[in-house]
């Protein structure tokens, strides 16, 4: 169980914005609380991850505020990335990095002097070259450790170390697709300087008895690059975005699935897949967007509208051909419901940072953090007591509440219950995996005595005679198994 966070925060970035490492926003409760649910997740076998932020603090966290307090050139301002602008008055920026959230990373104060934030302005850089910094969170790590968390997930695992001499870099920033291993890396991601810190922290775990991980959230390609970071005396794994935004074909899914699984092995780590987050748009949708693939930065009003029925049938054969992958899957709440983007959200409604600071240019990623339908006929589908919900839930969502497919055989909620049985019961996370056939329309593998088809092309693909078939994304048609449908049969 992987928890976003809960830290103390002026939620300028839905918590990734901490004000207090070592404490829980009352909003969500108290730190006892977090004691008592670490403690029944384990009693019922469940392991608890929760998230790091290392890369940047909240702009009300007590270190920045004694840095806005303090003297340009004071220790307290060494804590974080601050530095004098350039042109006439130091009245430019000090470079050309933009914020992933949309315009400058760079922040101006009265005394002249700015300060980096790669997120939200209310989110510093904090300067990791400074020992004080890596000291501190040592022991914030070793503060949750010793409550007991099995491990962290590392918020931009990548972003840490910044080239020293900050040079410009005109090319879009975040995301690398398509990067050869040894192209110029930009200077604010993935750069060397950051195994140094993963090695220290891997040490402090090894010393703590249980199994605790570190998990990288590292938007980094190609998958040879990303590797580095799950090296023997490094993290135990890292989120496989390349797989998250592969396209929806079958020659994309072969290649992806071979890269990233040689990739881990060249390194020994398990390979993870991934195909939603709190950061993308749900793969009900994404996959049934005109052209699939691709992380579009969140849907709204007025945008083209996904197809919700190819995507639903595409996420439910995509997501049983991701559980019969070896290597750990992450799933996000409210895909095992087949729940769609809510992408008709107001905009007066909107939380992500990302809408404001592109200047209305980019809807940004509520659409997929509404919370989920337990109920269909409850106030706010019985997440909460009254229709208040965080953000708006949409009139269309009770089909999907988790009441409505309980126990209802077909429902995307049941064939996930079946895939993840199926995948513990035949150890499908151990491998390994054996092509049968990687055509233009068709793939086939093996795992464990299973075999996984899924069929991308527009034919009907017959199965075997024989054969006994365990899990399908859709019904078949006889023994027929139609376009955008993923089987897994014995025989
Ligand atoms: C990645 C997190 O997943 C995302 O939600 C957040 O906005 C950025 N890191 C900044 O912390």
């Amino acid at each position: 169980m992987w928890l976003s966070p809960f830290y103390p925060s002026p939620q300028a970035d839905a918590g990734y914005d901490v004000a207090d490492y070592r404490d829980v926003d009352p909003l969500f409760g108290t730190l006892a609380d977090a004691d008592k649910m670490i403690a029944e997740a384990k009693a019922r076998g469940l392991r608890v991850i929760v998230d790091l932020v290392p890369n940047h603090t909240s702009s009300r966290h007590r270190w920045f505020e004694a840095a806005l307090a303090a003297a340009p050139g004071s220790a307290e301002r060494q804590r974080y990335v601050f530095r004098d602008g350039r042109g006439p008055q130091g009245a430019q920026p000090p470079n050309d990095w933009q914020s992933v959230f949309g315009g400058p990373a760079w922040t101006r104060l009265p005394d002249g002097q700015w300060y980096l934030h790669l997120f939200d302005s209310g989110q510093p850089d904090l300067n990791w070259d400074n020992p004080e910094v890596r000291a501190e969170f040592l022991d914030i790590l070793r503060f949750w450790l010793d409550r007991g968390v099995d491990g962290f997930r590392v918020d931009v695992a990548h972003g840490l170390i910044k080239q020293a001499d900050l040079a410009d870099w005109q090319e879009p920033q975040e995301i690398l697709s398509g990067q050869e291993v040894d192209q110029p890396r930009p200077p604010m991601w993935d750069q060397d300087g950051v195994h140094e810190i993963y090695r220290e922290w891997r040490r402090l775990l090894d010393g703590y008895a249980g199994e605790r991980v570190l998990v990288a959230e590292a938007w980094v390609e190609p998958a040879e690059r990303l590797a580095r970071y799950v090296r023997p005396d490094e993290m135990h794994q890292a989120f496989n975005f390349e797989y998250l935004l592969a396209s929806w074909t079958a020659p994309a899914q072969y290649a992806v699935i071979t890269r990233s699984l040689e990739a881990t092995d060249s390194v020994g780590a398990p390979t993870t897949w991934v195909l939603s987050n709190h950061d993308v748009v749900r793969h009900a949708s994404r996959l049934g967007l005109p052209v699939s693939g691709g992380r579009p930065n969140g849907i709204g009003i007025g945008d083209p509208q996904p197809d919700a029925a190819l995507g639903l049938r595409r996420a439910r054969a995509a997501s049983l051909l991701m559980l019969a992958l070896p290597g750990s899957a992450y799933l996000y709440q409210g895909e095992e419901l087949g729940l769609p983007e809510h992408t008709t959200l107001p905009d007066e409604a909107r939380q992500d940072p990302t809408w404001e600071r592109s200047l209305h240019t980019q809807r940004g990623r509520d659409g997929c953090r509404v919370p989920i339908p337990w109920e269909a006929d409850a106030p706010s589908y019985g997440f909460g007591p009254t229709d208040a919900s965080w953000l708006p839930q949409p009139p269309s969502w009770a089909e999907y509440a988790l009441d409505r497919q309980q126990g209802v055989p077909g429902s995307t909620y049941e064939l996930y219950r079946t895939a993840l049985r199926l995948r513990r019961e035949h150890g499908l996370g151990r491998g390994p995996l054996r092509w049968l056939s990687s055509g233009d329309e068709v793939l086939t593998f093996t795992n464990r005595g299973l075999t996984v088809l899924t069929n991308f092309g527009a034919a009907p693909v017959p199965l075997p005679a024989g054969a006994e078939v365990l899990a399908a994304s859709a019904p078949l048609d006889g023994d027929a198994v139609g376009t955008d449908v993923t089987v897994w049969y014995r025989g």
